[in-house]
Parts: C-alpha cells; sequence; structure tokens
C-alpha cells in the first residue's frame, strides 16, 4: 500500500516516550530551549504580517536575511558571501535538501552513532547506504578517527558530523576537527556538518566547517539560537556549484522557505547575541546540576557536556534504554533512551536540561529511586 522508502524508516524512539507521559510528567526529553523567544523577535514577526509579508518568496530566501547569516557565518571564513547562503524551512528541512542533492543509490554516508535522529532516514531516502562511525563514552564521544579511516570504501561519498553535539553534548577538539577536514580532502568526501548548536557552548571553541566550504556543506537553525523552533525557519551554507542544486530540489519540498520570520529575523538577527548572553548562564548552572544529580545515581557515569543542552549518561544497570525509558516515564520523568539515536546508543539515556532546577531535582530524585530498584 505505501513505499518500502517510508517503511524502511523507524519511528522515533523519543516521540513513543512522549507518548507514554501524563501531563505532569517532569520533561527532561525537551530538544528546545523552555525560553520565550526575545520580545523583540516576536514584534517584528506580528509586523511583517501588519506589511503584508504574507505572500511567497524567493526559493534561497530573501536576501537582506541570506546577507545577515552571511555575516555571520564570515567568523569562519571571510570570502562566505549571500550567495552561499540558502534560507530553509528548518534545520530538518536543510538536511533533507542537502541529503537529496548530494548523495544517490550506491553511494556510503559516514554518520555519527549514537547521532541525531535524522542522519539514518535522511541518507536512507536518497536511497544510499549510512554506515555508524562510532562515539564512545570512554573517548568523551570524540571520533576514532583511525576506525573511521578504515571504514571508508571506495563508495563513501560523504561524512556527516554534529558538533556540539546532541544526544552526546560533546564538541569536536581541534585535532579531530583537522583530521575530518584531512579525510575529507584526501578521499573527496562531502562533509555536511550539523552546527545548530553552535552558539550554545560552555567555555571551549566551535570549529566550523565553513572554513572548508568548498566541500561542504552546514546545515544550521533559528530554533535553538532564537528560541523559535515553531516558526520551522533554518539555514544552509554551500559551495557555489552546489547552492543552484540545493535551491532547486528545495523549491520541489516547499517552493520557498516562510515569508514572515524572515523579514522578522532579518530585522532583528543581532538580537541574538544579547538573548543567548541571558540564556547561557542559566543553562550552565542546570548543567552541574544535571550532571551532579546523575552522577550521584549508583551505576551512572556522566561526562559534563561542553556544548548544547543534553546531558549522556552511561549506566551499569543490565536494562536496555528503551525500557529503562519506559519504567522513568511510567514513574514521571521523561528521557530519551539512547538507542534512540543508534544502537550505540545503547546503555545510556539522554537528558535535556532545557528545564528549570527544580524539575531537574526533582526528576533526578525520582530516576535514583527507581534505579535503585531494578
Ligand atoms: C542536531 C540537530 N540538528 C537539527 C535539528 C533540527 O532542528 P530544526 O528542524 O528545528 O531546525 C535538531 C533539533 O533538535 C538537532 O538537535
Amino acid at each position: 500500500m505505501v513505499s518500502k522508502r517510508v517503511l524502511s524508516i523507524k519511528p522515533s524512539g523519543i516521540r513513543e516516550i512522549f507518548e507514554m507521559a501524563t501531563v505532569d510528567a517532569i520533561n527532561l526529553g525537551l530538544g528546545e530551549l523552555d525560553f520565550e523567544p526575545p520580545k523583540e523577535a516576536r514584534e517584528a514577526y506580528k509586523e511583517a504580517l501588519d506589511h503584508d509579508h504574507n505572500r511567497y518568496g524567493p526559493t534561497k530566501g530573501i536576501d537582506p536575511l541570506r546577507r545577515k547569516v552571511a555575516g555571520k557565518v564570515q567568523r569562519y571564513r571571510k570570502d562566505i558571501t549571500l550567495d552561499n547562503v540558502v534560507i530553509t524551512a528548518s534545520g530538518t528541512q536543510a538536511a533533507m535538501a542537502a541529503f537529496q542533492t548530494l548523495f544517490e543509490p550506491g553511494d556510503e554516508v559516514l554518520i555519527p552513532e549514537p547521532g541525531f535522529v535524522l542522519y539514518e532516514p535522511d541518507t536512507m531516502m536518497a536511497g544510499a547506504t549510512p554506515v555508524p562511525y562510532p562515539l564512545r563514552y570512554e573517548d568523551h564521544f570524540q571520533p576514532d578517527i583511525e576506525a573511521l579511516k578504515e571504514s571508508i570504501t571506495a563508495r563513501t561519498k560523504g561524512l556527516v558530523v554534529n558538533s556540539p553535539a546532541n544526544p552526546t553534548g560533546s564538541v569536536l577538539t581541534l585535532e579531530n576537527f583537522r583530521a575530518l577536514k584531512d579525510i575529507a580532502h584526501d578521499h573527496h568526501l562531502w562533509i555536511v556538518s550539523d552546527e545548530v548548536y553552535e552558539d550554545f557552548l560552555y567555555g571551549g571553541t566551535h570549529y566550523s566547517f565553513n572554513e572548508v566550504i568548498e566541500q561542504a556543506v552546514v546545515l544550521n537553525s533559528f530554533s535553538k539560537s532564537f528560541a523559535v523552533p515553531g516558526w520551522r525557519i533554518g539555514y544552509l551554507t554551500a559551495p557555489l556549484e552546489v547552492v543552484d542544486h540545493i535551491a532547486n530540489m528545495q523549491y520541489h519540498i516547499i517552493a520557498c522557505p516562510p515569508t514572515p520570520p524572515q523579514f522578522a529575523l532579518a530585522k532583528v538577527f543581532d538580537v541574538q547575541e544579547s538573548f543567548l548572553r541571558t540564556v547561557m548562564p542559566v543553562f550552565k548552572k542546570r548543567r552541574k546540576a544535571m550532571v551532579d544529580g546523575l552522577n550521584d545515581i549508583k551505576g551512572f557515569h556522566c561526562h559534563l557536556p561542553e556544548g548544547a543542552f543534553y546531558a549522556f549518561p552511561s549506566y551499569k544497570q543490565k536494562i536496555p534504554s528503551r525500557d529503562l525509558a519506559h519504567k522513568l516515564v511510567a514513574n514521571g520523568v521523561i528521557s530519551a533512551p539512547g538507542t534512540a539515536f543508534g544502537g550505540m546508543g545503547e546503555n545510556h539515556l539522554r537528558f535535556s536540561y532545557a528545564a528549570s532546577e527544580e524539575n531537574i531535582t526533582n526528576g533526578l530524585a525520582i530516576v535514583k529511586k527507581v534505579v535503585e530498584t531494578l
């Protein structure tokens, strides 16, 4: 009745937990900020509606916003201009357009595991084969460069990178960033770099694959950095010879990104910095509460995440992560099972600290109690 393609895609292991939750469950599973967007952004959106920006727009997005994005990205690479930028209807759709443009049947695409839920289905929907490269707790979720090199074959066409990472919270080191650039260069691979958490760093530096835009498509989003996931607006940067192909693909997916949020964001783009200056200290405090609380649970071990807003503890108890997440939600705490991010995520859970300190403390008290009964 339906295509084999859609049947090959697994339903989300995160959504399943949310569907089981009662309304009063403590939500430590959230993949979005628990902040309202800056007031200026909301005002600018209303203004865009009132100024009749309600029609179709250009497929690549409006130039004022593309120019603003290029201005931000120039911190990584001076010669990037608006011509390298495509505004998209979210990071999710940016990924779809990029994978559909770059990969085809017969190609292999290296994807991180545990890794964000889009990379495997997006690779498969392009007809290509996902080849996971493991990120291990004991390596602080950094890629094992030698192992990654060994998994490259004549068919390898792409390398997906996500830093700061969902679900692990790890940030690529300079050494590994350089190693991945070299691998992509030596083996003529496309890098698809998902940098939607680039602004969510707790110290340290974000290394952006915009530096090597000749062979990279860099995905980004306003969902996290402006707290507007419901606006469905993002962007990507790509080499000039690829941009028009992506735009062609994008035309057939969405025709054009939504118009009103583009006018709003072009107007208030620079507010992002001050917004993040208020948000990040709050997240830094929550991060500590989360990690301290998790390390206080028997059998749990959690690194201090360097970026994003997720903690990804390992646990020693002999229970599959899906079962443990089910037990936790039955007791009133939402988390995500590690296996929702691939098989290498087994024996881990993902907790989001886009939640109040009170919810973190109360939620982890329940987790501790549940785990002690195992
Ligand atoms: C790593 C990563 N990439 C991409 C996205 C997609 O973001 P959006 O589609 O809201 O722009 C998310 C959302 O959670 C994410 O965590």
